[in-house]
């Protein structure tokens, strides 16, 4: 039977392996997906598994998207120019890095049909997943990406890997077409702490939280009259690109996959 993990630190809640096991029973693939939790100094041996074919492929999450990428042989162009990596393939004896979450945020944008080019986008947060948000958003033709992170340094440093940044403090507001929390704020029913209220409609509040289903942030985003969106399409379709890699077959999605998340 073939093996499958995803990597992180925390790991438990990671509703990957339902999605993935789920996917893999529906196409009678006989195979198992579990999930790891590691440390840094276990990320050589945990990689290497692929290369012994203990393990024919590895996702990864939050933190090792990008500490990862030394253990591998090559890197698909997305996950060079994000420096991310959230899945590993076996190619020809090569152990290839991807980075399905940028076509995970570009179809989940796709299917709210809310027009981005030329808009001003507003980041808050500048983790692990804002680089393959911004590749997507700028291969969307938006006019301006505007990053707002508590340590300033970090969004700074989101300039090695992007042109065209403008980044403000922590706290201050600017305007914008949409506004995307990429901040852990809200995993714990945190509030994130800016007033939206003089905004304007028609905004796109989106939380890249999916679990809890509708944050703080986005219940402020409803209140005030903004569409609203969550993370849950995204990281179902970063779970389907990662899974036609593996496995060369398109994996279905419809209402019962989304309710098989909701279960949680
Ligand atoms: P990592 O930083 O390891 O990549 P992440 O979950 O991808 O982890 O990112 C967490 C994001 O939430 C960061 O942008 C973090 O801001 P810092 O760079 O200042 O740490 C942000 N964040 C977490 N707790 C926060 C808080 N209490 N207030 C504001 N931002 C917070």
């Amino acid at each position: 039977m073939k093996k499958y993990f995803v990597i992180g630190n925390p790991i438990d809640h990671s509703l990957s392996p339902k999605l993935h096991n789920y996917w893999l029973k529906e196409n009678n693939i006989d195979a198992i997906y579990d999930k790891k939790k590691i440390d840094e100094k276990d990320l050589l041996n945990t990689i290497l598994e692929v290369k012994e074919k203990k393990t024919e492929g590895i996702n990864v999450t939050v933190p090792f998207k990008k500490s990862v990428i030394p253990y591998l042989d090559k890197l698909s162009q997305e996950a060079e120019q994000t420096q991310s990596v959230n899945t590993i393939t076996f190619d020809n004896g090569d152990l290839v890095g991807h980075n399905t979450d940028i076509s995970g945020f570009d179809t989940a944008i796709k299917k709210l049909n809310f027009k981005m080019k030329g808009k001003k986008v507003l980041i808050l947060g500048a983790g692990g997943v804002v680089p393959s948000i911004i590749f997507a958003l700028k291969n969307m033709g938006v006019q301006e990406i505007i990053i707002s992170n508590r340590t300033r340094e970090k969004a700074e440093n989101l300039k090695d890997l992007f042109d065209n940044l403008k980044i403000i403090e922590w706290g201050n507001l600017t305007d914008f077409h949409m506004v995307i929390n990429a901040t852990s704020l809200g995993l714990n029913n945190e509030r994130i702490n800016l007033d939206f209220s003089s905004l304007g409609h028609d905004k796109l509040f989106y939380d890249v939280i999916y679990n809890p289903q509708e944050t703080s942030f986005l219940k402020m985003g409803k209140r005030l009259g903004h569409k609203t969106e969550n993370g849950k399409t995204m990281f179902v379709y970063q779970a389907l690109e990662a899974f036609k890699l593996w496995h060369n077959i398109e994996p279905k999605v419809n209402a019962d996959t989304f309710k098989l998340l909701d279960n949680d």
